[in-house]
């Protein structure tokens, strides 16, 4: 007898610019370079004076277990840093640490959705939520938003989607694909409907043309922040994140935390630190290139004739409308995405990896995410292979 897997991991769909990515390295194995404008992973080193802190605590022995919640210095360190963000005052005992950000959302879905529950967001969409929000026996349901919008929220039609089974409203601001920087008076709204608010910070501090993040925090009292230092920082391989949450939920939280992961690594908490302490220039530093680079990917992307009817003023990403190309000249027929279809064709024929929109929900198909967390250089090349492509 074969063994059947859970319902649930069945249900969990592969992350598709991994595999335009996975496809490109090994391309790129064989001898034909390919550029990775496809997944979300900064092209900085992390702040060095993480590292050193990170090093320091290793060869002081600092390896073994830390308070499940995490070390009180690093708390503190992120209470101040959220004063300083966004003008609020939290505990430090409102604050808990974790492998990531992902573990971060996954935690609090959890401590919050029940079996058939409801968790609402904006679509296109990270393509983690869905997953994490049925991984915890819920549903997702999804408001779409328009490039024409700049993918901003309709606070009508997330009112309109709550039912007594809604459970949260997850938002992210500056987001991920679409780059949507939330206005203020969008997130007050959201934060007026009555429902707990999730709000995905990771990219903060990552904003352009004096755009300004919003946190409902302070606004509602169940509000959640998730955070971390993978893309602010460049700190993706450390695996640190938190989540600030209202103090009644802080002890179920904790409690999945000793279950589920015990604590975050203590050398790892101490980059955090020093990270807080001393990064911020490194991150003014990165946004500055950040934006030259945005600008050149937006202006030359919209130049091969993709759709991009308003810049993204977040995060590290394009995402353009490439409908017009349909599933590009030579379908890729091991897959009914025509997103994917097109990543792959795009991918043979100009050595270009691209994230196909289906990763984002069928509001993106169709289209292709462009990321500028890579050199000019690297965007230069790309778009010069691809106008050569699309001839
Ligand atoms: C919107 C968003 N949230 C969360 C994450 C997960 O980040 P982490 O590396 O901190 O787990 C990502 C990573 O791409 C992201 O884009």
């Amino acid at each position: 007898m074969s063994m059947a897997l859970s319902v649930r991991a069945r249900e969990v769909a592969p992350f598709l610019a991994m595999e335009v990515m996975e496809r490109g390295m090994a391309m790129a194995r064989e001898g034909s370079p390919v550029i990775q404008l496809g997944v979300g992973e900064p092209d900085f080193d992390a702040p060095p004076e993480a590292i050193a802190a990170a090093t320091q605590s290793l060869a002081c022995g600092e390896t073994h277990y830390t308070d499940s919640r995490g070390l009180r210095e690093l708390r503190e360190a992120i209470a101040a840093d959220c004063l300083r963000r966004r003008g609020v005052r939290v505990d430090p005992d409102q604050v808990l640490v974790t492998n990531g950000t992902s573990p971060a959302i996954l935690l609090t879905l959890s401590v919050l959705v029940n079996p058939g529950d409801e968790v609402i967001m904006a679509t296109p969409h990270y393509p983690c939520y869905p997953n994490m929000v049925a991984v915890c026996g819920g549903r997702s349901v999804l408001v779409p938003t328009r490039p024409e919008d700049g993918f901003l929220l309709d606070v009508d039609r997330v009112r309109a989607a709550i039912t007594k089974r809604t459970k949260a409203i997850l938002v992210a601001s500056p987001a991920n694909p679409t780059g949507t920087v939330q206005p203020r008076e969008v997130v007050e709204a959201l934060a007026a409907l009555g429902v707990p608010l999730l709000s995905d910070e990771i990219y903060d501090g990552l904003v352009f043309e004096g755009s300004e993040v919003t946190s409902p925090l302070g606004m509602l009292d169940d509000c959640f922040v998730l955070d971390g230092f993978s893309k602010r920082y460049a700190m993706t391989g450390f695996r640190l994140g938190y989540v600030i949450a209202p103090k009644s939920a802080m002890r179920a939280l904790q409690s999945l935390q000793q279950n589920l992961f015990i604590s975050v690594a203590h050398f790892v908490q101490r980059a955090g630190v020093a990270a807080l302490e001393h990064g911020q220039p490194h991150v003014d530093h990165m946004r500055e290139v950040y934006d030259q680079r945005r600008r050149r990917l937006v202006e030359g992307v919209r130049a091969l004739g993709f759709g991009v009817p308003r810049a993204p003023t977040g995060a590290f990403y394009v995402l353009a409308d490439a409908r017009h190309l349909g599933a590009g000249r030579r379908p890729d027929p091991s897959t009914d995405s025509a997103s994917l279809s097109l990543a792959f064709d795009l991918l043979d024929r100009a050595h270009v990896a691209l994230g196909p929109g289906r990763d984002f929900g069928e509001a993106a198909e169709g289209f292709l995410r462009f990321s500028y967390a890579t050199s000019l250089d690297a965007i230069d090349e790309a778009l010069g292979r691809l106008e050569r492509a699309l001839a």
